[in-house]
């Protein structure tokens, strides 16, 4: 256990991903963010698998006030705008051994399978890190040790192959550590190595006699070309984020500086970089979910998204005032849609023209309406569905409704109208 997390024991803001993209180096723009609007999420894992970005994040109980995290969750996304959520891949009871802290980890590909290695507090005490295994990026994933992989009482691993194959594992707050991880992914050789926090590899910290260089925790490893990064949260706190690199994956390290200054209003944060379709992405967490959006919006979607093929409602860019919940068709479903609130998928190529809609529906209550608006939620109106009453919020049905105007690449939006005093409706696909 850390000081730096036990001092994580006053009340927080709950944290949101952000998502910013590294343009060969040289600019910085942002993407639609945070990139989940309906849950707290925090420490984001991406990590590329066919052709898509999916990214593993923390979960941040709503209303949590001490890092209150009981599984991680799942988002993934072909264009880096629209996301699909795939609900909780994996939680606390994956690992019989672990109570709490469901905290920062990383997923890998290896074998024709997902290892996804995270730091979670054991019953007996103190926090260790474990590996779930699973044939399914999306999960289900099972502690195939039946034990930590390792302990130290530290947390924050990343997982890096390097092009000889040899697999490495970092991890650390307030120290930093590595070890060499066997072929199959669940057990490691040599010993554990702890890296030297030097001026030369770290920088300096002012006034911290404990920390004197800083780096904090949430390290991430990453490599372009022969040069490797190792991105770290520093300057504890509220942190920033910094990065070292070196010839090799062991190092030597050389500190190069801030990449991202603090911002926002939660003062941890954890970095992740991914290359994806020729292009860098550079992810961290931030306080304060926005309710009101307004962020700029300025990354390019890198495909369009098709809308003559079923695309399940929790495929989105922004939304406002929905949530999502297990679904009993499979997958997730968004719930909780009042009046007023709307989900915007951002670039639909209606191509010619779209005739007709169809929309798979639940509901309890009286139902509402579907608006189809192109541009902003109170944009074009291409079509109205009128969904009624199933009774209940896991029967389902489609309603299909013509639509017309709908030609070319558009933004969409589905605006919910209907009762203002109760649950309106869910919404599958
Ligand atoms: C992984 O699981 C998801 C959800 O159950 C399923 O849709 C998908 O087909 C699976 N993928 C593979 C490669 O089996
Ligand atoms: C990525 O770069 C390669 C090499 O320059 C190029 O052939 C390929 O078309 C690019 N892919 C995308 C999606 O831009």
């Amino acid at each position: 256990m850390t000081a730096m997390r036990l001092s994580k024991a006053w009340p927080m803001a709950q944290m949101s991903l952000f998502i910013g993209v590294l343009l060969n180096g040289a600019g910085f723009v942002r993407a639609d963010n945070p990139i989940v609007q309906s849950i707290y999420t925090a420490d984001p894992a991406p990590v590329v698998h066919d052709g898509r970005v999916y990214l593993f994040t923390g979960h941040d109980e709503d209303g949590s006030t001490n890092y209150d995290m009981r599984d991680w969750r799942l988002f993934s996304s072909e264009d880096m705008v629209n996301w699909q959520h795939h609900g909780s891949p994996m939680d606390l009871t994956t690992f019989s051994w672990a109570d709490a802290s469901a905290w920062a980890g990383q997923l890998i590909a290896r074998n024709d399978q997902f290892y996804f290695y995270v730091p979670v507090h054991r019953a007996t005490g103190g926090m260790a890190i474990g590996v779930g295994v699973s044939d399914n990026i999306t999960g289900p994933f099972i502690d195939t040790i039946g034990g930590p992989l390792l302990e130290n009482g530290q947390i924050d691993p990343t997982v890096f192959i390097d092009d000889d194959g040899q697999a490495y594992m970092y991890w650390g707050n307030p120290g930093l550590w590595y070890v060499k991880l066997n072929e199959d992914m669940i057990s490691y050789s040599g010993s554990i190595t702890q890296v030297e926090l030097t001026t030369d590899g770290f920088g300096t910290r002012p006034d911290n006699p404990n920390r004197p260089t800083m780096f904090e925790e949430g390290p991430w490893i990453y490599k372009r070309g022969d040069l490797y990064y190792l991105l770290y949260a520093a300057n504890c706190c509220a942190e920033d984020i910094r990065y070292s690199t070196g010839p090799s994956a062991t190092g030597p390290w050389t500190y190069r500086g801030v990449i991202m200054p603090f911002e926002g209003s939660s003062f941890t944060n954890h970095p992740a970089v991914i290359d994806f379709e020729n292009t860098s992405y550079f992810f961290y967490h931030n306080g304060a979910l926005p309710g009101g959006g307004g962020f700029t919006r300025s990354v390019a979607q890198i495909g369009a998204l098709d809308p003559y093929t079923r695309q399940e409602a929790e495929t989105m860019a922004w939304s406002e005032g929905v949530e999502t919940e297990v679904c009993s068709e499979g997958g997730i479903d968004v719930s909780f849609i009042n009046d007023g609130d709307y989900i915007k998928v951002k670039g639909v190529a209606f191509g010619e023209g779209a005739t007709s809609f169809t929309a798979r529906v639940a509901s309890a209550a009286s139902g509402g309406s579907i608006e189809l608006r192109l541009g902003s939620k109170t944009g074009t109106l291409i079509g109205t569905c009128i969904v009624s009453g199933t009774g209940d919020w896991q029967t389902w049905t489609s309603v299909t409704c013509p639509v017309s105007g709908a030609t070319g690449t558009h933004d969409l939006f589905f605006y919910f109208t209907g009762s203002s005093t109760e649950d309106l409706f869910n919404f599958n696909w």
